[in-house]
């Protein structure tokens, strides 16, 4: 056998002109590769959106801030436990949704933004990311909000609208035609902004629903898939916002209150799984579901501690929304797979930079214990 005979994987008695054709195949195959790549790095089309632009827009409006997460920036990591009740069995395989399973977690609150030392504020979007690590090695990961549905349904929307809502420095506040402008090319963003400011604001961190909002397919162990977007719900009653809350001298108030109840107890949120049924939208997080969708209680996630941001805890973290175990499936809602991609680059880029003390570990109420 020759050598080319071993490179191409060719039996010996293939002829000269059948070799040519298997190892033009193989050419293709190869293009077809580095093609993908050449894609995936933006190399053949500079006006392509990839991880990497998405995320140089997220430096570009926010600044850079060297070892932080480009978006999200300012957190805390939290850790407790998921107890299945059961009645999410019957509609996915996962282990963790076994009736009696408790599973372990370790999760990050966060801020929305990619300021790390912002001072908290009500209004901000606060969000809680979890990672469930099941028995046999699988993981869940997802990472979660408090708004009911999210202002964009594409990639190009989020990095357009990060630019249109990027605040003008004279003012503050974003500019207003520039905005206009947004909306108008995108009036599923419009609908889906006064779906997010018409919502109720609460206190803290301990009294929020977090939403999904991407939708996922729950896998039966029949076969079947159901179309899910799951939220957190406490248990806590939820306390409107307090604007005496806002003129506090600490501004880490939010995350602050967190620990403190914390210190003094567990809390608790209800995982429910809210079921879509065909015709409902699993590819545009902007439109909200009917109200009358069935709902599952899934189990109770508890939360027991939090621990400031440092090496080994929440910090080298990558919530990547695409970290499943069997059981539960993406949608077809291309959030996703850009979330993933540009969560993996935003990792990248912290991971090996220097990194400075979190705004919220340097507080001095994290001297009372944490
Ligand atoms: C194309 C759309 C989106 C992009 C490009 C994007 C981008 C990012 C990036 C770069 C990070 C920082 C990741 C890291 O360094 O670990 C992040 C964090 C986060 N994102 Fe998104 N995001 C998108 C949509 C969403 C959606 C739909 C949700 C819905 C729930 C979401 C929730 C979160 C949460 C909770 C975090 C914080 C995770 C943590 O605490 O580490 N994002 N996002």
């Amino acid at each position: 056998m020759t050598l080319l005979h071993d490179l191409t994987g060719a039996p010996p008695g293939m002829t000269t002109r059948s070799l040519l054709l298997r190892l033009s195949a193989i050419g293709v195959v190869l293009a077809a590769g580095a093609g993908t790549f050449a894609y995936a790095g933006g190399w053949l089309s500079p006006g392509a959106l990839t991880p990497a632009r998405i995320v140089d827009r997220l430096e570009e409006v926010n600044g850079r801030h060297p070892g932080f997460r480009r978006n999200h920036a300012k957190g805390l990591c939290v850790s407790g436990r998921f107890a299945a009740g059961g009645a999410g069995a019957r509609l996915s395989t996962a282990s963790l949704f076994a009736a009696g399973q408790v599973t372990p977690v370790e999760g990050r609150v966060a801020l929305a933004g990619g300021q790390p030392y912002a001072a908290d504020a009500e209004t901000t979007v606060r969000s809680l990311a979890l990672r469930f690590r099941l028995p046999d090695g699988e993981e869940w990961r997802t990472g979660m909000n408090t708004i009911p549905v999210f202002p964009v349904r594409t990639p190009e929307a989020f990095y357009d609208q990060l630019l249109a809502a990027k605040p003008d420095p004279a003012t503050g506040k974003p500019d207003p035609e520039r905005l206009k402008a947004f909306f108008a090319a995108h009036p599923e963003s419009a609908k889906a902004a006064a779906l997010i400011k018409a919502r109720t604001i609460t206190s803290g961190f301990a009294d929020s629903t977090y939403w999904g909002l991407n939708a996922f397919r729950f896998m039966a162990a029949d076969g079947s898939a159901t179309p899910v977007r799951w939220a957190a719900v406490p248990e806590r009653a939820s306390a409107p916002e307090n604007a005496a809350q806002a003129a506090r001298a600490d501004k880490n108030f939010l995350f602050d209150d967190l620990a403190a109840q914390l210190r003094q107890g567990p809390l608790s949120w209800h995982l429910v799984a809210t079921l879509g049924r065909p015709d409902d939208a699993v590819a545009d997080a902007t439109l909200p579901w009917p109200s009358d969708r069935e709902t599952v209680d899934l189990g109770t996630l508890t939360l027991t501690g939090a621990e400031p941001e440092t090496a080994g805890h929440c910090q080298d973290v990558n919530f990547d929304p695409l970290v499943l175990p069997d059981g539960i499936a993406p949608s077809d809602d291309p959030l996703l797979s850009a979330r993933s991609a540009a969560y993996a680059r935003s990792f990248t880029r912290r991971a090996g930079e220097e990194k400075s003390p979190s705004a919220v570990a340097a507080a001095p109420a994290r001297g009372a214990g944490l």
